[in-house]
């Protein structure tokens, strides 16, 4: 290949790549978990509507402008042994004010219907009765009440299908947002701050959200799932969050307290009274499906795992317990007197705590 050819060659390499992505994109797979353009709710709708506009529109201007490029890269090539430089030209108004007016009709084509769907997803929501949400983003989980239930749970929202959720969305730490893709659109949840959003949600399953706001080391496992259940399943999931835990995990629940879990985990309460503790409130942990903010699958190994390292799974969470070496015969307490920072859990109390935990459902 000559050395002169080979820019012109990557550049099309380039080129025709991606083309095809961009191509591709609008057709791209509905099993992408967090994706927008498969919206299910008429918030959601709202936005790829407009993505779509602004997709095909300038998907248009790109093919034009690089469809232009690369004819004059072809037709005013240099042709065998020319010296001479081409004709110099400069200047045409026509043309510049016609690509100047065609830009400008371009902007007020996107701008007009942006506008038109922040006022919608901003006004209020189309309901006299909706199921509000006091939802607080904390490092690194989220935190969820349910004013009409006196109700505390954390990362896994629960709502009814076919009912109107306003949120009221805050921190008490650092700015997050709130969002879930194919739900709506996204609230940043700032201290000091109720930021309110909604939802309708129409197809009962379970969808996935994310913390959209850099907030630090574990931003990205700051994850939270919906589950949009059929209201009967909506309610009996309510009467179950608030039942109090069956007395044969009194035991369990002195070890989670001589444990010193009790400082930032509430186990014995879901009202109002949980709200803002340092951690997550644990009462129906099990109830759940997902643990550590949607970062592991709700089981006793992955249970195990996370309160024997959390840092290890959540770089700089807050809950501090020192991976242990301990299980060697006679060893724990050794270990754990060399322990500088935080509580140090042995291997079996470990097992006691998810053996209790296990029974908070
Ligand atoms: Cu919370 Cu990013």
């Amino acid at each position: 290949m000559s050395e002169k050819r080979a820019p012109l060659i990557g550049f099309l390499i380039v080129f025709v790549v991606l083309g095809l992505l961009w191509i591709w994109y609008p057709f791209g797979t509905p099993l992408l978990p967090m994706s927008t353009i498969f919206p299910l709710t008429e918030n959601a709708e709202a936005t790829q509507w407009m993505y779509a506009l602004v997709y095909w529109i300038t998907l248009a201007v790109f093919l034009g402008v690089e469809g232009l490029l690369l004819y004059a890269l072809f037709r005013f090539r240099k042709r065998g042994d020319e010296t001479a430089h081409p004709k110099q030209t400069h200047g045409n108004t026509p043309l510049e004010v016609g690509w100047t007016l065609a830009t400008v009709l371009l902007v007020i084509v996107m701008y007009v219907p942006s506008c038109q769907a922040i006022r919608f997803h901003q006004g209020p929501p189309p309901s006299a009765n909706p199921l509000v949400v006091d939802v607080t983003g904390r490092q690194w989980f989220w935190e969820y009440y349910y004013p009409e239930y006196d109700l505390t749970t954390a990362n896994e929202l629960v709502v009814p299908k076919d009912r109107t959720v306003v949120f009221h969305v805050t921190s008490t730490d650092v700015i997050h947002a709130f969002w879930f893709p194919r739900l709506g659109g996204k609230r940043d949840a700032v201290p000091g701050r109720n930021q309110p959003m909604w939802f309708t949600p129409t197809e009962t399953g379970v969808f996935q959200g994310q913390c959209t706001e850099y907030c630090g080391s574990s931003h990205a496992l700051m994850r939270m799932q919906v589950v949009v259940s059929t209201p009967a399943d909506f309610d009996a999931w309510v009467k179950q969050q608030k039942t109090p835990p069956p007395p044969e995990s009194m035991a369990g629940f002195g070890v989670f307290a001589a444990s010193g879990c009790i400082a930032c985990h509430m186990t014995m309460a879901n009202d109002k009274t949980v709200l803002h503790m340092n951690g997550p409130n644990l009462m129906k942990v099990a109830t759940r499906k997902q643990i550590a903010a949607g970062t592991l699958e709700n089981t006793p190994e992955n249970l195990k795992t996370w309160i024997h390292d959390p840092q290890h799974v959540k770089p700089d969470a807050k809950m501090n317990v020192p991976a242990m070496q301990c299980t060697g015969p006679g060893q724990p307490d050794a270990c754990c007197r060399d322990v500088q920072i935080g509580n140090c859990l042995p291997d079996a109390t470990v097992d006691q705590l998810v053996s209790y935990l296990e029974m908070m459902k």
